[in-house]
């Protein structure tokens, strides 16, 4: 049976209850990403949007770098919670609204001065589909902080089989940058994440798993969570052994 959305929105909390950012970014990734906006003109008077924002991570620290107001945007109640109490005892925590929706469905008003986009499951549509979706929410000019999964390389038909997978899910990591452009914006900046930060957040990520079983031995989520970090953990290491996970950062063209 599938997993109900609030479940899986669960269970990816449990799962990131001790991680940075929800995705394989290291502190150090993170660190240059927001002296890089700094220096890229991104000020007090700087509006950001994060779509996707998870705990806030970035936002809240752009925030706190730059001085710039910003919205985070995510769909699990789970996400902005643990954003809420990252929040709390921020400086920044008048500059910074969470809002538990479907960023999906936003009118993109195209008036932003970064937006962020990082990890975000729904965008299957690929690179360029969703570089224009992001583009449209930032003010011609302004810049994009895309990060999304690229193939490493041609995955294999039998990983792909294993996996229940197709290989146009994804594009090559090396065809990232192409994409974008395609997409109209110019990439300034672009990281590939190095095997230590994937192997640490794949740690952190089974290891809190454990812990919530230990810790929790009647949660009727406790099946799932025991589940995903032991049989399908095999299923986690084979992505992780096929997928890059990439971070852009991009100027959107200052005309349409
Ligand atoms: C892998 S996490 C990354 C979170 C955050 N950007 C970070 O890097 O720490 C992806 C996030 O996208 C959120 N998400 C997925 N679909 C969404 C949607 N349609 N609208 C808003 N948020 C969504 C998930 O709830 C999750 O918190």
């Amino acid at each position: 049976m599938p997993e109900a959305v609030e479940d899986r929105q669960r269970l990816s909390a449990i799962a990131h209850a001790t991680s940075l950012m929800w995705g394989p970014i290291s502190q150090d990734t993170a660190d240059g990403l927001l002296a890089r906006l700094g220096s890229l003109g991104i000020s007090e008077s700087s509006r950001v949007l994060d779509l996707g924002c998870g705990p806030a991570e970035l936002l809240r620290r752009v925030c706190e770098a730059t001085g710039a107001s910003g919205i985070g945007v995510d769909s699990s109640p789970f996400a902005i919670e643990e954003a809420r109490r990252r929040l709390a005892t921020s400086p920044v925590r008048d500059r910074v609204e969470l809002r538990i929706g479907d960023a999906t469905v936003l009118t993109p008003d195209g008036t932003n001065d970064l937006v962020i986009c990082i990890g975000p499951g729904w965008t299957t549509g690929g690179w360029v589909p969703m570089t224009r979706w992001t583009s449209a929410f930032v003010r011609p000019g302004g810049l994009l902080l895309l990060g999304e999964a690229a193939w490493r390389g041609v995955p294999r038909e039998d990983s792909l089989a294993t996996l229940e997978m197709t290989s146009d899910e994804h594009i090559l990591g090396a065809d990232v940058g192409r994409s974008v452009s395609e997409a109209g914006a110019k990439v300034a900046w672009s990281h590939r994440s190095s095997l230590d930060e994937w192997g640490a957040y794949a740690d952190a990520y089974r290891s809190a798993m454990r812990h919530f079983v230990l810790d929790h031995p009647d949660d009727p989520i406790t099946p799932a969570v025991r589940s995903r970090s032991e049989a399908g953990w095999v299923h986690y290491e084979l992505l992780h052994e096929l997928l890059d996970f990439v971070i852009v950062l991009a100027q959107r063209a200052s005309r349409a």
